[in-house]
Parts: C-alpha cells; sequence; structure tokens
C-alpha cells in the first residue's frame, strides 16, 4: 500500500486531507509540532487509522527516518501568518524555507526514493491579482497600492495609464510574482525548492497554490489565521467584525474538503513539474463574508459588520484564481458552492469554545506600524 508522509497532519489543511487519504486506502504517516499558536495538545479530530509522530519537520534524523519509509511526500507543514511574519522573520524562513530545504537535502542525499512530492504554496506569492483596464482593453499587474493613497481611501487601483479604475479579472498561473511578505517569499522558495530540485532528480512533483481556504478545524484562536475564522470568533463572542478598507475587497474562498481532494489528485495525476492554482474561480467581498456568518450565526438582530477605519499595510485589493490549469492537469475542480462552506465551517464553530485575540494580535500589528488608519 502507498505510504504518505503528511507533514503538518494535524493542522486545518493536513488534517482534512488525512481523512481523505485514509478514506481512499492510503496508509498514512503525520508528522507534526503541534504549534502552541494553533493547538491546545492534541486535537480530537485526529484519524485513528494514520499513525502520528509529533515531532519537527526540521529534526534532519526524524524526517530522514520518516521519509526512509515514504512513497510519496505530501509537505504542509507551514508557518502561516502574514502579518506575523514580518517580525518573525527568521522563525518563517525556518519552518518554511530551511525545513523545505532540508527535506530536499535528505531525500537528495540519502537517495530517498518517491513517487511524488507534493508541496503547499499560495497565492500569497502573486501579491496583486491580475486587473483590467477596459478602457484600454489590456490587462494590468498592479503593485501593492502606495500607503497614501490607501490613507484617502482609495481603496481600487487605477490605471497608470489612463487614470480609469481596473477591474479585477482571474489570475493564471504566469503572472509575475510579486511576493510581498516574508511569508509569501518563503511560500515562493517552498515552491521553486521543491520544483526545481525535483526536477533535476527526475522526482514527479506538484505546487499547489491555494487561494484562502476556510472550513471546519481552521483554528479560531489563532488570530493570525484567515478573515473568516476572525470572524467567526468575533460573532461567537458577540463582537461585531471589523471591516478594513471597505469591505468591498475581494478573495477566492475555497472549502478545505475541495483542497484535500486537490492534494489527492495532485498526488494520483501524472502531472508534475508544474505549480497550479487551487481555487473556485469566483471572487467573494470581505462584506459578503461578514454578513454571511452573522446571519448564519442567527445574530442579524444583535449584531453587523463594523468598518473599522482602518486598512492593513501589504493587503492586495482582489486576488481569485483562473482554475482552468488544476482542471487540466489534476482534472481537479471546486465542488463545494459558498454558502455550503460556510455553512459546515459555522455548524463546526458552534461546537468551539474560541477566543476572541483580535484585539490582541491588532495592537501586536499596531506596535509594529503594520496597520495604518485612512
Ligand atoms: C493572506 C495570505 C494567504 C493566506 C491567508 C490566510 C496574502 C496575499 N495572502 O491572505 O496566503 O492563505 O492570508 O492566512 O498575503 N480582513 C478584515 N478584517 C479582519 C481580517 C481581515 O477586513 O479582521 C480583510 C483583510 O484586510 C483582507 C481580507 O479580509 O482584505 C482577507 O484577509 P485574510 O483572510 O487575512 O487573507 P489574505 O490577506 O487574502
Amino acid at each position: 500500500m502507498t505510504n504518505v508522509l503528511v507533514t503538518g497532519g494535524a493542522g486545518f489543511i493536513g488534517s482534512h486531507l488525512v481523512d481523505e487519504l485514509v478514506d481512499e486506502g492510503y496508509d498514512v504517516t503525520v508528522v507534526d509540532n503541534l504549534t502552541e499558536q494553533v493547538h491546545d495538545g492534541e486535537p480530537e479530530y485526529l484519524n485513528e487509522e494514520a499513525e502520528y509522530v509529533w515531532g519537527d519537520v526540521r529534526d534532519r534524523e526524524l524526517m530522514t527516518e520518516l521519509l526512509e519509509d515514504a512513497d510519496v511526500l505530501n509537505h504542509q507543514a507551514s508557518a502561516v501568518g502574514v502579518g506575523q511574519s514580518m517580525y518573525e522573520i527568521e522563525e518563517y524562513v525556518e519552518v518554511n524555507t530551511l525545513a523545505t530545504a532540508r527535506l530536499l537535502d535528505i531525500i537528495v542525499n540519502e537517495e530517498i526514493e518517491l513517487e511524488k512530492v507534493v508541496v503547499a504554496s499560495s497565492m500569497s506569492i502573486y501579491g496583486e491579482g491580475t486587473y483590467r483596464c477596459s478602457e484600454e482593453d489590456e490587462l494590468r499587474h498592479p503593485s501593492l497600492r502606495e500607503e497614501e493613497q490607501m490613507k484617502q481611501g482609495q481603496w481600487e487601483h487605477i490605471c497608470p495609464e489612463c487614470g480609469a479604475e481596473l477591474e479585477p479579472v482571474a489570475t493564471t498561473e504566469s503572472k509575475p510574482r510579486e511576493s510581498t511578505s516574508v511569508y509569501a517569499i518563503s511560500k515562493k522558495d517552498q515552491e521553486e525548492l521543491t520544483l526545481s530540485v525535483c526536477r533535476a532528480y527526475d522526482i514527479p512533483a506538484v505546487a499547489l497554490r491555494y487561494f484562502n481556504i476556510f472550513g471546519s478545524r481552521q483554528s479560531l484562536d489563532n488570530p493570525y489565521t484567515g478573515v473568516c475564522a476572525i470572524f467567526s470568533s468575533r460573532i461567537k463572542n458577540d463582537n461585531p467584525p471589523l471591516i478594513f478598507e471597505d469591505g468591498e475587497q475581494t478573495r477566492d474562498f475555497i472549502h478545505v474538503s475541495d483542497v484535500a481532494r486537490a492534494n489527492r489528485l495532485a498526488m494520483e495525476s501524472d502531472a508534475s513539474d508544474v505549480a497550479v492554482n487551487i481555487g473556485t474561480g469566483s471572487p467573494v467581498s470581505i462584506n459578503e463574508i461578514a454578513e454571511t456568518l452573522i446571519e448564519l450565526y442567527g445574530k442579524e438582530d444583535e449584531l453587523s459588520p463594523e468598518i473599522a477605519n482602518d486598512f492593513r499595510q501589504g493587503d492586495i485589493r482582489h486576488c481569485f484564481a483562473d482554475p482552468s490549469l488544476a482542471a487540466d492537469e489534476l482534472g481537479f475542480e471546486a465542488e463545494v458552492g459558498f454558502e455550503q462552506g460556510m455553512r459546515e465551517l459555522v455548524e463546526w464553530g458552534r461546537k468551539r469554545d474560541a477566543e476572541d485575540r483580535f484585539e490582541e494580535a491588532h495592537a501586536e500589528l499596531e506596535a509594529k506600524g503594520l496597520v495604518g488608519e485612512d
């Protein structure tokens, strides 16, 4: 039976992936360090059919031992806070870049034979999404908005040629990359290191550029995680979700079960030496997220989203996936609709205690000068 080594397999995405693989008959070994920012000890949802090793992906000896027994490496372990990566720089580069380099070094020098390597990458490596100027009918790839522009509350991108507002369009894998955070740079490193080393040694490898993932088991206590988890814990604690900018910024929200399946298809398909977008192809605004979560928690009468008169430095305005390469290469298409996915998140969220640590995290970012008022 194929033995899959899943790094970060106790986490949000990794654990759903483990369930998917076990259901499909794979032998699964997980290595995870149960990082404190995410876990409060062993999570209750661990799959009994998988084998768990509590250790660090940076531990050369341990990883050598585990890789020797593996047929497939699925590398999900990562430090994931974008804002936090801007002050825990060394930690992010160690956990993401260096650990990946070490895994590849082991594979090459210990002559580990693998059928496939799958690595979790991120849409964050693009920086801003792709835009179109309708006046000139041309694509544009703007850089991040200047602080001056943000301070004036001019949220949308403006065409540098004609001054018209740019319209967001789907982002393809060929978009020039503009990684604007340490997190994004480390994700780009993970992707490029994996693809280039595996190419050189003829190991089939696929990088999955995740868009914004949501769903059950997303850490509701980790204030550095995505907006769906942050809003969920605000709402559960009877606090209004705080919206940066005007809330009309959009992202491509994909349900974690779809992401788990995309990983399995990446393993099983013939795809090799390729990085693909894992998104739905449909943009959703942050206002829609806040409103949907308030409604699903049944708190429309008590709560409404609050515009915080704030913006986050380094935030992009819009980015959504062109999912066609993933369809061609992996035969993958997202199946869980937005409402259906949000319902699953809320059903799970209702059963959880969630500490609202938004203020704490926000104060930390403020102290580092990483948020600014408009
Ligand atoms: C970032 C990363 C992405 C990562 C994701 C979750 C980038 C470009 N992308 O995405 O790789 O998967 O974090 O870790 O760096 N917002 C509010 N109020 C809040 C929190 C967020 O209005 O309390 C807004 C943000 O300003 C942003 C949007 O919601 O406009 C999405 O934020 P977030 O969930 O952090 O994701 P990204 O920044 O897209």
